[in-house]
């Protein structure tokens, strides 16, 4: 009988799996999927220039990448207009979710999300202890009003948002979430995933704006990009200025 035992926080969750893959399911079912929907991966995979970066870099990927990720910072910030102070790189948005769920999530902490909402969000927030408050979609959107209201209500340090929405599909207009940064309580921190963001229409996003102290927007190359699977770096930046693979 092994004598190591779990935090005492650990002991205390539910045995619960956000995202079961469709490989997983696949071999539960025993046969291939037609198409692999779930995991909202681009079918049209990377662009021929991205796959085309990847095969040159491939040769490198002995090397591991710069901690600071300067290169793909400052390549990101020129394309955002925006300084590279204000952008943090992770291994896509899940794994972002986690450190600031550790940094800011302790025992009790309450969050608000909508009933229903991106599960891997929850599952980061109750694995440091967090409580969840929810509130229902509102017409099949998530309801910015409500989310603010709950906010102050339970006094709620972090509130997740994602326009689009996923599972639902829809989004808000660029105003309606520049009305929700505009709203929430100055003590709770607007986690903004824009997973989708680059496929909404335009005026979809609001224009990013780093000063905003209580906003967190976070964006991915697995979505939009179709690169679920890859590690992202800029390779020969000096060199290629005009260009971001
Ligand atoms: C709303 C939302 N956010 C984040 C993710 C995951 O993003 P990443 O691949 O960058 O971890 C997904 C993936 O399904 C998603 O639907």
């Amino acid at each position: 009988m092994s004598k190591i035992t779990l935090t005492a926080l650990a002991q205390t969750l539910p045995s619960t799996v956000p995202f079961v893959g469709p490989e997983t399911q696949e071999r539960a079912l025993g046969k291939k999927f037609k198409a692999r929907l779930g995991a909202n991966e681009s079918l049209f995979g990377p662009s021929p220039k991205a796959i085309l970066a990847m095969e040159q870099a491939a040769a490198d990927i002995w090397q591991y990448g710069d901690p600071e990720n300067y290169d793909l910072r400052n390549a990101l910030a020129l394309h955002h207009d925006i300084d590279p102070a204000h952008i943090i790189i992770g291994e896509g948005i899940d794994g972002l979710l986690s450190y600031l769920v550790r940094l800011l999530v302790d025992p009790g902490t309450p969050i608000v999300t909508s009933h229903g909402a991106y599960p891997t969000f929850n599952f980061h927030a109750v694995g440091y202890g967090g409580v969840l408050h929810t509130v229902p979609y509102k017409n099949d959107h998530e309801d910015p009003q409500a989310l603010i209201t709950e906010v102050s209500e339970v006094g709620a340090k972090l509130v997740y948002f994602a326009n689009p929405d996923n599972p639902m599909g829809t989004w808000h207009s660029a105003k309606t979430v520049q009305d929700l940064m505009d709203n929430i309580p100055q003590e709770a921190l607007l986690v903004l995933d824009e997973a989708y963001v680059e496929m909404a229409p335009k005026g979809t996003a609001p224009p990013l704006n780093p000063e905003t102290e209580n906003v967190i927007r976070m964006r991915t190359f697995s979505k939009a990009y179709g690169m679920a699977g890859a590690r992202v770096r800029v390779c020969n930046w000096s060199k290629r200025t005009d260009q971001i693979v």
